[in-house]
């Protein structure tokens, strides 16, 4: 029984999940946590990768992504058979819908390196049936649907709209709550044409449930995911420069922003985000130049995103010249000093180092401190030594005998617990706090113990 209707209509009140089927197109952070969860839905999902070492993981039941409860999920949806992974395309042909997360990085110039895509939609054309709905959820310039993939679709020889349906579904989950982001964000759709818009939001009223908002063309869902990431990295833009200029005159900016934030302002209230070490990741340091070069090429100027960007990049090397310069204040020889740094990720709670900022505060640091060591044991070690060119540490005791500075540039959730009564520290140690946001509380009980308490303004 097929119960999803390419018309857009439902085949009945009471939908029988276990009849959709689906196929994931690129399972990395993004494919391999919607796989999971729309067979933990109970559809019938096969993930399609190029990477056969990623696929082999996969179908062992291992996760290479650190992520809540996406390795248990990944386990038991492979165990039960309603996740299956593949790098073999044809498996895409026996899918009614057919979603596509390969990865889409930007040039240096903002430009959209589009290999991948093309790749991946070359090989859909091969494979394409008749009936089918596409659903590209990679973040892209806004024009890129309609004029990069739905082209090569078309090398199947099937028309669009008549034959099969496209539409685009922004990703707008955020790693470290990426799971439950899929069950209870707002799903966002554009199709080409009014049929791949019903299409696409009854599929995903039936898969997923809850919210869906329905825009009239690809390109406003498109922008829906660019806007979302402008405003995240320059409101931390905002976050940052209001850090600084907190730091001028001894206030600390999360007063300031605790505060600041209960002005009601349009639909809500003002909402400054947190200052920190930098913003990393893989998508709020491409998105906004994916924003600026597709503008540019349309011959608009738009200054916010490129500003925002570049407020965020100089972050890392500001922090470290905090840290070197609270050393400095307290006596320390910098030169001689030892730094461990804690928590090496680009946000808390993930081992992803994509564009991570500690890697440019790593790396200020050991230009000027005498010993930089770092920990953090949601990363990959190898990965980790060839980024930071420094070999980090297996554990916390290791990583801080005879500190000078704690440098907690990300807070996981191991080391809330960190007792730092016992740790093997140097005296009037300093603990810089640059993703930590530590309490009032807690910064008086790292005094009482004899710490120094430094962070990004405060
Ligand atoms: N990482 C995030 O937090 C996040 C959040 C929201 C949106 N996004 C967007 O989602 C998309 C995917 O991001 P990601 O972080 O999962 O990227 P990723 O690099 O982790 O994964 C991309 C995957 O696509 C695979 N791939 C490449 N070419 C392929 C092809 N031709 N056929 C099949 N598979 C192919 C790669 O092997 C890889 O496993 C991007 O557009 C990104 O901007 C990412």
């Amino acid at each position: 029984m097929t119960v999803f209707s390419i018309s857009g209509e439902y085949m009945g009140d009471s939908v029988d999940r276990r009849h959709h089927t689906v196929a994931v197109v690129g399972l990395g952070y993004v494919g391999s946590c919607i796989a999971a969860e729309l067979a933990d839905r109970g559809l019938e999902v096969v993930g399609v990768d190029t990477n056969a070492e990623l696929v082999a993981e996969l179908a062992a039941g291992y996760c290479r992504f650190q992520e809540d409860e996406l390795a248990d999920l990944i386990g038991k949806q492979i165990t039960s058979g309603r996740l299956r992974v593949t790098t073999d395309y044809a498996e895409v042909a026996k899918t009614d819908v057919v979603l596509v997360t390969v990865g889409t990085p930007v040039h240096s110039d903002g430009s959209l390196a589009d290999h991948q895509l093309k790749g991946a939609c070359g090989e859909l054309a091969r494979h394409l049936r008749e009936g089918q709905l596409i659903v590209l959820k990679s973040t892209v310039p806004p024009g890129t649907t309609r004029h990069v993939v739905l082209p090569l679709l078309e090398q199947s020889g099937l028309a669009a709209s008549k034959e099969f349906r496209l539409a685009f579904t922004p990703e707008r989950l955020a790693e470290g709550t990426a799971l439950r982001d899929l069950r209870d964000l707002p799903i966002v759709v554009g199709g080409l044409d009014p049929e791949s818009t019903s299409d696409a939001a009854t599929f995903w009223r039936q898969a997923r449930g809850g919210e869906v908002i329905v825009l009239d063309s690809l390109e406003s869902a498109e922008i829906v995911k660019l806007a979302n990431n402008w405003w995240i990295d320059h409101n931390i833009a905002l976050a940052n420069e209001l850090a600084k200029f907190c730091g001028l005159f001894d206030v600390d900016v999360l007063d300031v922003i605790k505060a600041a934030n209960t002005l009601p302002k349009g639909n809500g209230n003002v909402n400054i985000l947190f200052p920190s070490v930098g913003v990393g990741g893989s998508c709020l340091t491409k998105d906004p130049w994916m924003v600026w070069h597709s503008a540019r090429q349309r011959e608009l100027e738009i200054h916010t995103a490129p500003t925002g960007r570049q407020v965020n990049d100089g972050m890392p090397k500001y922090t470290a010249q905090l840290i070197l310069d609270e050393l400095i204040k307290l006596g320390k020889d910098p030169a001689t000093a030892k730094v461990a740094v804690l928590g090496l990720a680009f946000k808390n709670n993930t081992g992803d180092l994509r564009e991570t900022p500690t890697q440019g505060a790593v790396e200020a640091l050991a230009k000027s401190a005498g010993e930089v060591r770092i920990f953090d044991p949601l990363v990959d070690v190898e990965r980790a030594e060839s980024l930071f060119g420094i070999r980090p540490k297996a554990t916390l005791t290791e990583a801080v005998q005879d500190a000078d500075c704690l440098a907690v540039l990300a807070l996981h959730r191991t080391f809330e617990d960190i007792d730092f009564a016992t740790l093997p520290v140097a005296a009037q140690c300093v603990v810089f706090d640059g993703r930590a946001y530590y309490s009032k509380e807690r910064i008086a009980s790292l005094r009482e113990l004899g710490y120094v308490y430094r962070g990004v303004g405060r």
